[in-house]
């Protein structure tokens, strides 16, 4: 039994101003015509699986159930969070939510987030993965590093497992590593970037918790026991959950679990967190523009331009974006754009 585990309550800061606290980049539609929750959702066809399980923010109940009624998904399973917390204790939440009558499905994690231009390859490597998640590991997929990212965990990649060749143990598993370790990581060519997607039965997950973070555990367990009564979502005891630590999967089960292995996945993945990697995947004109609305430009070259009302001119800009919204305004260099999160954090001070 497959369970797809959906995570789509993350704020997706460094794309303000079009991802926003009401309607964070998952349910945008950034790419193409479908949001990238729908398009997580999408990917999915053809796997033999359950009725995906999304969880995310109480605040985007509607948006999230009205994007899934437009894939006809009318009777969806989405479990609400009174407040995010970060990943571990949302996958923890829906292994006791799928545990809750004694199955034990195998979670496919996904966040709602993601570029992935190959739907196959992605479908092969989660088919791969399966034996291995049947035997108790935790997979991560492993996608090859190509630039020294500092946003993304990366793997050491060590012997071939035992149980299937199609992974490797993980010999190191290092979360965000700073810039300096993370071009050793890069020039020794032994590492992979985590993908944030992972495969794993239910219950190892959740022993696995017990036995790095049994305070995550213990709160998630109250929070899905106590559940509020609700027809149309899963609803958590907010009390318990309020009093759940913040940890990512990553640090707090990833990281130190001796259970790890990486099966590589070559498809297309992006994680699309900045406007930056935005630009890296889009259709470029010859000049290396990406224009979106109406835009015009003149001397101009890699820029990523976007206009939601009215025109946006530029003339002998490069290297830059520009994100016009009906109230507000981002000019960046482009190299920069990951710091476009303090934008928004002196915008929170500011009320
Ligand atoms: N339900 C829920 N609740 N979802 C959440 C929460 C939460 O509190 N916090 C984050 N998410 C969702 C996000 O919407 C996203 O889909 C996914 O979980 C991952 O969270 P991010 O906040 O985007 O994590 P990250 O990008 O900084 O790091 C993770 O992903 C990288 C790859 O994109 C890590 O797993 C890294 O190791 C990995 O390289
Ligand atoms: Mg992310």
């Amino acid at each position: 039994m497959l369970l797809p585990v959906i995570m789509a309550g993350g704020s997706g800061s460094r794309l303000w101003p079009l991802s926003r606290e009401l309607m964070p980049k998952q349910f945008l539609k950034l790419c193409g015509d479908a949001t990238m929750l729908q398009a997580t959702l999408a990917r999915l066809s053809g796997m033999a699986a359950e009725l995906p399980l999304v969880i995310c923010n109480e605040e985007h109940r509607f948006i999230a159930a009205e994007q899934l009624r437009q894939l006809s998904q009318l009777n969806h399973n989405i479990i609400l969070e009174p407040a995010g917390r970060n990943t571990a204790p949302a996958i923890a939440l829906a292994a006791f939510w799928a545990r809750r009558n004694g199955d034990d499905p195998l979670l496919l994690v996904l966040a709602a987030d993601h570029v992935i231009q190959d739907a196959q390859a992605f479908q092969t490597a989660v088919q791969r993965a399966t034996k291995l998640a049947e035997a108790d590991q935790l997979v991560t997929f492993g996608i090859v590093a190509t630039a020294p990212e500092i946003g993304y965990g990366y793997i050491r990649r060590g012997a071939v497992s035992a149980v299937s060749d199609a992974a490797y143990s993980v010999a190191e598993f290092v979360e965000k590593p700073n810039r300096a370790v993370a071009e050793q990581y890069l020039a020794s060519g032994e590492y992979y970037w985590n993908s944030g997607m992972f495969l794993f039965k239910a219950s190892v997950f959740l022993a696995e918790l017990a036995k790095f973070r049994p305070d995550i555990m213990a709160a998630c367990e109250q929070a899905m026991t106590q559940t509020e009564p609700d027809l149309d979502f899963i609803r958590v005891n907010k009390q318990a959950f309020a009093a759940c630590p913040s940890e990512s999967i990553d640090y707090a089960v990833m990281e130190k679990t001796d259970r790890a292995v990486v099966v590589p996945m070559d498809a297309g993945w992006s994680d699309v967190g900045s406007w930056s990697s935005l630009w890296e995947i889009s259709h470029k004109d010859q000049a290396g523009n990406v224009q979106l609305g109406d835009v015009l430009q003149h001397g101009s070259s890699d820029n990523y331009i976007f206009a939601e009302t009215g025109v946006v001119a530029t003339v002998g800009l490069h290297n830059t974006v520009v994100i016009q919204t009906k109230d507000a305004v981002l000019v960046a260099a482009k190299d920069q754009v990951q710091d476009v999160k303090h934008i928004v954090q002196q915008l929170k001070q500011a009320g």
